[in-house]
Formats: structure tokens, sequence, C-alpha cells
């Protein structure tokens, strides 16, 4: 059955049945990603532009990777590189590079809302990779497929998600995806790192108290501090926010025997994470996380530009 979406801008416009067959897909490549030969002819004869304008290791690596994969040719542009250093446009730079009859464009960009804008002006579809402090979406995409291969299920686990919840388009896209799969999600942070109206998360409750939060959590996910997207000083110094809302080795005790830890990354190992926590050979999901990243690249991108209509080619 072909799949209903053919951009990837905004988890909310994504089901909970569209998201588990993602998560069902990238589970088919994970088994292609553990072969000898990890490359399929599936998207041979298709192109896809990388445009990032904002630096990135994961995303754009994985998205790199997945292509190459898929065989599809990729076209990797974007920052100080292209014209717009110029003065081109962005409406521009996208008509430009769609006049070569792409099929996709893969997009990081500051600016909140430059992939739906990218939408306008492209008939190619079209990935938010992270757009300023608005979404991620596939980093979404891969934390649940990652908690769901550890645990086993995503229904009924209880998230907490600790530190910088303001400034973080990672929680844009996770906090409404875990609960479409049916989590309960507990946001933990000081004031000056939440929204003005906390409500407008649509958690099931928001603290300040790690301390009292952990023992009820499976799944433990730690945020960087953006500290590029911060405004004013809203902790008084890193020594005292790692005191109050670092996962440190001191705070195990208080964690389920089970409960995980992810971190979408980079990490500041010392200010969030401690690399005892970070390193966890049992608790710590966050290096699965990276190699989940390329599994569910793999399937977005397969189900985005109508894979699924031939069926996988293996
Ligand atoms: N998690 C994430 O988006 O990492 P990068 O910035 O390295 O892509």
């Amino acid at each position: 059955m072909a799949f209903s979406h053919t951009d990837l801008i905004d988890i909310n416009d994504y089901s909970a049945e569209d998201i588990m067959r993602i998560l069902e897909t990238a589970v088919y490549f994970k088994g292609v990603n553990e072969r000898k030969i990890k490359k399929l002819p599936t998207l041979k004869g298709l192109t896809v532009v990388n445009m990032f304008n904002e630096p990135s290791t994961r995303t754009r690596s994985s998205f790199e990777l997945a292509e190459k994969r898929l065989s599809c040719d990729s076209l990797n542009f974007g920052g100080s590189s292209s014209s717009t250093v110029k003065g081109e446009s962005l409406i521009d730079t996208i008509e430009t590079l769609s006049s070569y009859k792409i099929d996709m464009v893969v997009v990081r960009d500051k600016h909140a809302g430059v992939p739906g804008i990218i939408t306008r002006h492209t008939s190619a579809g079209v990935i938010d990779a992270g757009d300023g402090k608005h979404q991620h979406p596939t980093q979404a995409l891969l934390d649940l497929f990652s908690i769901w291969q550890k645990v086993g299920h995503l229904d009924g686990l209880n998230v907490g998600i600790v530190g910088d919840i303001g400034h973080s388009r990672v929680c844009g896209s996770l906090i409404p995806a875990l609960k479409k799969v049916g989590c309960s999600v507990t946001v933990i942070a000081p004031a000056t790192l939440l929204p003005a109206r906390p409500e407008v998360l649509g958690v099931d409750r928001v603290t300040s108290n790690l301390d009292e939060a952990l023992p009820e959590l499976d799944v433990v996910y730690m945020l960087r501090i953006q500290r590029e997207r911060l405004e004013g000083a809203p902790y008084p110094s890193l020594r005292e926010y790692n005191m109050l809302f670092g996962l440190t080795q001191e705070r195990e005790h208080l964690m389920r025997p089970e409960a995980i830890i992810c971190h979408p990354g980079p990490i500041n190992r010392g200010v969030e994470l401690d690399s005892y926590m970070a390193d966890h050979p049992q608790r710590s999901i966050i290096l699965d996380q990276v190699y989940g990243g390329i599994c569910v690249r793999m399937a977005a991108l397969y189900l985005l530009l109508g894979g699924s209509e031939h069926g996988i080619t293996a």
C-alpha cells in the first residue's frame, strides 16, 4: 500500500499508524544494515538534495549513508559554499536546485519554518532534518525506534524528558510522537528552560524536581543545553545545573532497575550527563539511537519516495 505522505515536516501530521509503519519498515532496513553487503538498488535513479545550512554530525552523515545504501544520487549542498553568501535567496536557491528534476530535499536550517517554505517552491518531497527551535521529526522517529527495539513496546511507558525543553526542536517532535504511540510524558526542567505556558507542551506532568521524578521513569531522555539558542543566563552556572538536573552516577540509585537513558547528541559531558551514565553498558542506548538513525532514515526515504508501491527490492 502506498504511503500517504510525500513530506516529513511536522510529526503532528502523522498518525500513530504512519509512525509505526516507518518503525516497522526500519526493522527491515536494520536487517539490511547488519548484512556484509548493505547496499540495495531500491531508489536507483532518484535524486536527493541534502541541504544543511547548520552544523550536523549524526543527521547529515546518516542521511548521506542511508541514500548511498539505497542507491539514490545525493547532492550535498549548503552553508558557506553556496551562492547564498552572495545574497541569493532561499527561494531562488531551491527553485534553482529543483530545475535538476530532484526527488527529495532533506533540509536543516537555523530558522524555524524553512522546510515548510521549501515545500511551496519545489515539486520534490521535503524532509525536515531540524529547523530552529521547531521540529526534528526523524530524530523523534529514531528515538521511538531505539526505545521500541530495546524495551519491546512503546505503549504505557513513562518517559521523562530532562533539560532545555524550551529551546529544543527535538522536544517539538518527540513529545507529540510519544503521546501518539501511548507513552506518558513528564518534562523535568528549571522554569527558565520551559515555555512561558508549559501546558502548551501537551505533556502529562511538568516538574523541576529530577530526584522526585526519576523513580517513576522507564526512559530518561536527557537533552543538551542549547547554548547557541540561549538568551541571558537561565541558570546560575553549569555546575549548579549539573547538581540539580544532571544525570550523574550519584543519582543511579533513584532509577528503576530496567530504566534506560537516551540522548539525541551531541552530549555536553559533565553538564546534563556524566560519562558513567552516558556510557552505562546496561542503561545507555545513545549509540543505539545513532544506529537507529540510519535504519529510520532509510525507511523514511523509502516510504516517502514511493518505494512501497514496488515492494522492497532486497
Ligand atoms: N541529534 C542531532 O540532530 O545531531 P546532529 O546535530 O549531530 O545532527
